[in-house]
């Protein structure tokens, strides 16, 4: 079936006491993105045009949350309720627009997409001019109870406040999804009245105005009241959370990933995760990762927006951000690669190094404790312990280049902007300050003296035996 000439609006103006919180409820995380931009992006999927999101508290913070190019903002100050919400979205419509609205809430986020399209085929298949979801809840608590006649026909939705005890037992519930004829929309949000428990002007009554009217009404009854679980608490937040989460790694195990912990792997829907892959305890990767096959995570690891090709071996405790780790590297333990940092592969980069802007080529190694930020380096140099690129002098970043096969030694300082040829032995200890040529050997020592017999006169100034026994007596 054909989704053109849908138009939608999602309600996401209340404020969400419950939360607690100074933010707009709708603007807490989910799955690494505020809740919203999930509640828009199933309904997105129907290719309605306009979305109108009705905004009130934190209007200019939602809005800046919100990236579909088809979305409009409608205010909503002070909240009288969902029907006054609804109208404020009319004036977003085109005046001509004259398809069916669909309207939804923004702090339901886990709504599919697929359900939204079962229940649009389903109005259109029927010929009716307002549909609602409902569902059958064994516990239907607050919510608004579906009223049916005798024959079982729609009649109206009572609020839970406004319910009497025979209403209250329903257990059919009005989830707040609704499609409507927007002309129907319209002139039936002109007629509502706030004369309830809240006198507020609720959306709700319009199936009642339709019903008079004699036009065609429906509940579509939905089978998995999960989709409809609104989030109000933070308590309901972090367990939406959680299911997102185990949905993810049973999809990536369905696929063939091994996931030693499953209660402590935090991996986004976006990550791409090649079979094979086998993720330990303690690992969140977040944002749009993309893992090889055969990658193992050793452990204790923070990913965000990391490509990682296939065979990396990733030992305990590493932090890699915005990057690239080619083929067959092995990274940490205790390794930070921030972002800019390209691995071409075959790279090794050991406990303590941090690389920023950093471009290693392919079997390049840096095994210990280095900084390598704003450096190019070829292939194939070994990087020895403690070598570091002196890279900022306080105003500005400076570039170190560095050649194929070099050995670097250790403890060197590369004082950048400074360029290293290949084939260059750098003897341990050097302060780099200038262009070294291609296959040199490169020095700054001080020339070394020994002074023989200096530590026995060393310990006789201080009154100890000669070979510094009361000393360490004396500590014991
Ligand atoms: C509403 C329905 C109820 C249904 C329930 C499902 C009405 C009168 N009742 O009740 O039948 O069972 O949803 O969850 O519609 N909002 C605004 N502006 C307002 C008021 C609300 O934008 O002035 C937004 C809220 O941000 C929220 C949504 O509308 O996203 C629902 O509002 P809420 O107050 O939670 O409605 P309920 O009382 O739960
Ligand atoms: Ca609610």
């Amino acid at each position: 079936m054909t989704t053109s000439n849908v138009a939608a609006i999602i309600l996401a103006a209340g404020k969400g006491t419950r939360m607690r919180s100074k933010r707009a409820k709708v603007l807490h995380e989910l799955g690494g993105e505020p809740m919203i931009a999930r509640a828009v992006r199933a309904v997105a999927a129907l290719h309605p045009d306009p979305i109108v999101i009705v905004v009130g508290h934190q209007a200019r913070e939602v809005e800046a949350a919100i990236t579909s190019p088809r979305a409009r903002f409608a205010l909503q100050e002070p909240q009288r309720g969902t029907g006054d919400a609804a109208r404020c979205a009319l004036d977003q419509l085109p005046a001509n627009f004259s398809g069916d609205v669909l309207i939804t809430y923004g702090d339901m986020p886990a709504i599919k997409s697929s359900t939204l399209r079962a229940f649009l085929d389903a109005h259109r298949k029927r010929g009716t001019k307002l549909s609602f979801i409902s569902i059958i809840l064994e516990d239907p608590s607050a919510y608004g109870r579906v009223i049916r006649d005798a024959a079982g026909s729609l009649e109206k939705i009572v609020e839970f406040r406004d319910a009497s005890p025979v209403e209250r037992a329903i257990k059919e519930i009005n989830t707040g999804f609704y499609l409507v004829d927007s002309a129907l929309l319209r002139s039936a949000l002109a007629e509502l009245k706030p004369a309830n428990a809240q006198d507020e002007y609720y959306l709700t009554d319009i199936v009642a105005i339709a019903r008079a009217r004699r036009e065609k009404v429906e509940a579509w009854v939905a089978d998995d009241p999960a989709e409809f679980a609104g989030i109000n608490s933070r308590e309901e937040l972090a367990n939406m959370e959680a299911e997102i989460r185990a949905a993810v790694n049973r999809k990536l195990m369905q696929a063939g990933v091994t996931i030693v912990d499953p209660a402590t792997a935090y991996i986004s829907e976006q990550a791409e995760i090649a079979p094979d892959c086998v993720i330990g305890p303690n690992v969140q990767i977040l944002g749009a990762c993309k893992l090889g096959e055969g990658v193992r995570i050793d452990g204790t690891a923070w990913l965000s927006n990391v490509t990682i090709g296939p065979r990396c071996h990733l030992k305990l405790g590493v932090r890699a951000e915005d990057c690239v780790i080619g083929e067959e590297s092995e990274i940490g333990p205790f390794a930070n690669l921030r972002a800019g940092t390209e691995l071409l592969g075959h790279n090794r980069i050991g406990n303590f190094v941090e690389t920023k802007k950093a471009r290693l080529g392919r079997g390049t190694k840096a095994s210990h404790l280095s900084y390598l930020g704003d450096a190019t380096i070829g292939a194939d140099t070994n990087v020895g312990c403690g070598v570091i690129t002196v890279n900022y002098d306080g105003y500005d970043k400076h570039h170190t280049e560095i050649g194929d096969r070099c050995m670097v030694g250790c403890d060197t300082q590369l004082v950048a902007p400074v360029k290293v040829g290949s084939d260059v032995y750098v003897a341990s200890g050097t302060t780099i300050i200038r262009e070294v040529p291609d296959g040199s050997l490169v020095m700054s020592h001080h020339p070394q003296r020994e002074k023989v017999g200096w530590m026995a006169s060393w310990r006789k100034r201080h009154n100890d035996s000669p070979d510094g026994s009361l000393r360490r007596k004396k500590e014991h």
